[in-house]
């Protein structure tokens, strides 16, 4: 696949909820089809952009993207988790706007090679964002013991049937390897009571594995803290995130970080001396209107949470 396409989600509340600056530097940890990051720097001549992507092809094609703006942005092939050595090699220290928006791309899912999709029969069992990391969809399925399958399938695919679903898989694996994403569909269809089988009925499992293979959530909730930590009195951070899971952890850490004490409850005064960092500015996460949903089925499970660090 040649181009790197994703239509940027809620890309109008993104962008009012960056609250642009002159001479801003903003941080777009997750580039994808960078359509979020061409708008931050269409959206003022004077900002400039540090972007980071796992994987490579997305690093290859925003860098033609955002040729337009050239001088003003450096992109990095890195996890943002590491964002505090890729803004050391950008020469930055605060910044003005973070945004993450998380998940796969289009392009990702759409491209059979990289085995994301329970609709790909004969794809690969890939699903790294990261090409060059170890592992892969198919050494999870195929080496992971029942119990730690069966925990994933349960945390981060809150899958109702991960038992019969993991049952399947041990016996199937038994037989030969399972290496194909229509492989694993069709084990996922076939512990599932009938009455309950969809066509959209391994999108759990499939998102278990996801999370798992690319270690979505390690590490999230410290990584969030250290990325407001780096914006400048005034700044703002913009998530959006696609299931629950991050959801909560991103509401959990705002929550935290707007707080002025997390002392327990049952102590009388406070001990903890905490000071918050944020002003929360969504109480409730923003969805897609129903004309972008119409336009773009993927907005659909979308949340967006902004916040704006104190001003010191
Ligand atoms: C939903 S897409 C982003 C789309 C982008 N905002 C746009 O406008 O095109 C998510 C991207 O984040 C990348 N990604 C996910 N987790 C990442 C991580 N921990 N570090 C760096 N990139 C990550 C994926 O590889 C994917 O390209």
């Amino acid at each position: 696949m040649e181009t790197f396409y994703h239509r940027p989600v809620m890309l109008g509340e993104v962008i009012a909820g960056l609250d642009i600056k002159d001479g801003g530097i903003y941080f777009d940890g997750t580039l994808g089809g960078s359509g979020h990051s061409y708008a931050i720097l269409a959206a003022n001549p004077t900002v400039t952009l540090v972007g980071t992507d796992r994987d490579r092809e997305a690093i290859e094609a925003s860098e033609k993207r955002l040729a337009p703006f050239e001088g003003r942005f450096r992109l990095y092939h890195s996890n943002y988790k590491d964002f505090a050595d890729v803004l050391d090699r950008a020469g930055v220290d605060k910044l003005d706007g973070v945004l993450l928006d998380y998940g796969i791309s289009s392009h990702q899912v759409d491209d059979e090679d990289r085995g994301f999709s329970y609709r790909s029969a004969a794809a690969p069992l890939d699903m790294r964002m990261d090409r060059e990391s170890p592992l892969t969809a198919k050494e999870v399925v195929n080496t992971y013991p029942a119990d730690r399958l069966l925990r994933i399938l349960r945390e981060y695919g809150e899958e109702t049937f991960a038992s019969a679903i993991v049952r399947t898989i041990v016996r199937e694996r038994e037989k030969g390897e399972i290496a194909t994403c229509g492989q694993l569909a069709k084990i996922v269809e076939e512990s599932i009571p009938p009455k309950f089988r969809s066509a959209a009925c391994a999108r759990q499992t499939f998102q278990a594995i996801r999370i798992e293979v690319n270690g979505e959530l390690e590490g999230l909730g410290e990584c969030l803290k250290g990325l407001i930590r780096r914006l400048k009195p005034g700044g703002r951070i913009c998530i959006l995130t696609f299931h629950s899971l991050e959801d909560r952890i991103v509401k959990q850490v705002f929550r935290e970080l707007a707080s002025d004490c997390v002392c327990p409850k049952n102590l009388p005064v406070c001990v903890c001396g905490k000071k918050r960092e944020i002003e929360i500015l969504t109480n409730k996460p923003i969805t897609a209107s129903e004309e972008e949903i119409s336009e773009n089925s993927r907005s659909k499970s979308a949340k967006l949470r902004i916040a704006a660090k104190i001003e010191a």
